[in-house]
């Protein structure tokens, strides 16, 4: 009974999918290195045996091509959908944000021209296995791995926009930087335009824990919220927030590390004969 009390606890209904609660976990994959090798050339492309290349225009399609084979594999495998990952400075934010995209061809220049491999991808995907089975994930005000955009709020609109008429399922922001303020938490709620504009289901992300993320579902902020290292630290999050028990520490020491166990499921589960 308890549970229906509390928002992050409350169902949803996101297109097909029926929610038993609003969290969601985040990104916290060991895979984090791959993909990023090309970014310290400064426009896109793939880490050849040890030279940075740029991805020629007529290459491209190969690429579309290999994310749609992508999405078509993990709803064999599976899955129930597929996040396309066009944040963080990985290779579609990379084209994205004008930091580091200095193409010339028609990937580059113009917000329209980079974005137009994001939303090659999306349309990809939503041709393969669905829009109602296609998330997107953004992260417009972000700097990570030095890519960042000069007028990121143009940007996560002109992306939603044109996510809404593909019919993109969710959207997943990255909130910017939380700040500490007398030791608490400040979530900076800078996304509600977005959330506002965007037709499908809103994620947030990005410094939220319990109280934070109660308050963003009930004042209406967001749909869900999806939480990173609290999630990595504790398998059993939601029920440790629907019977508010303390949480395990997260060990920043194994952040990123290459072992598949240790600092990724190793973390103990609440015991629940002692609460
Ligand atoms: C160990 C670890 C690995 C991560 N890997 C990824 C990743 O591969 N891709 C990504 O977009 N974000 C990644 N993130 C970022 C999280 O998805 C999330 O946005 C970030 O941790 C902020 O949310 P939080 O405050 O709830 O942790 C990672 C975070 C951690 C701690």
């Amino acid at each position: 009974m308890e549970a229906k009390a509390i928002p992050l606890l409350t169902p949803y209904t996101m297109g097909r999918f029926d929610l038993s609660h609003r969290l969601s976990a985040q990104w916290t994959s060991t895979s984090f290195l791959y993909g990023q090798a090309d970014h310290a050339s400064g426009s896109q492309g793939w880490n050849c045996g040890g030279i940075l290349c740029p991805n020629r225009e007529d290459e491209i399609p190969q690429i579309v091509s290999d994310f749609q084979l992508a999405a078509r594999n993990c709803i064999e495998a599976g899955f129930d959908g597929v996040e396309i990952h066009c944040a963080f400075g990985y290779l579609i934010e990379q084209f994205m944000k004008d930091s580091v995209n200095d193409r010339t061809d028609k990937y580059g220049g113009s917000m329209e021209n980079r974005c137009r491999f994001a939303l090659e991808v999306i349309q990809a995907a939503i041709d393969e296995i669905g829009a109602d089975r296609v998330g997107v994930r953004l992260s417009p005000y972000s700097n990570w791995l030095d890519c960042w955009d000069s007028d990121p709020d143009a940007l996560g609109l002109y992306m939603i926009h044109t996510m809404n008429k593909l019919g993109v399922l969710y959207c997943s922001m990255v909130e910017p930087e939380a700040v500490k303020v007398d030791g608490k938490v400040q979530i900076p709620y800078k996304l509600l335009h977005f959330r506002k504009a965007f037709a499908g289901t809103f994620i947030v992300a990005g410094g939220y824990n319990r109280e934070e993320g109660n308050k963003a579902v009930s004042e209406g902020y967001t749909d869900l919220v999806a939480y990173g290292k609290w999630f990595l630290a504790n398998p059993d999050l939601p029920k440790r927030f629907e019977l508010n028990t303390p949480l395990n520490k997260y060990d920043r020491s194994t952040f990123y590390t290459p072992d598949p166990v240790v600092g990724y499921t190793d973390y103990p589960f609440l015991d629940l004969s002692s609460v």
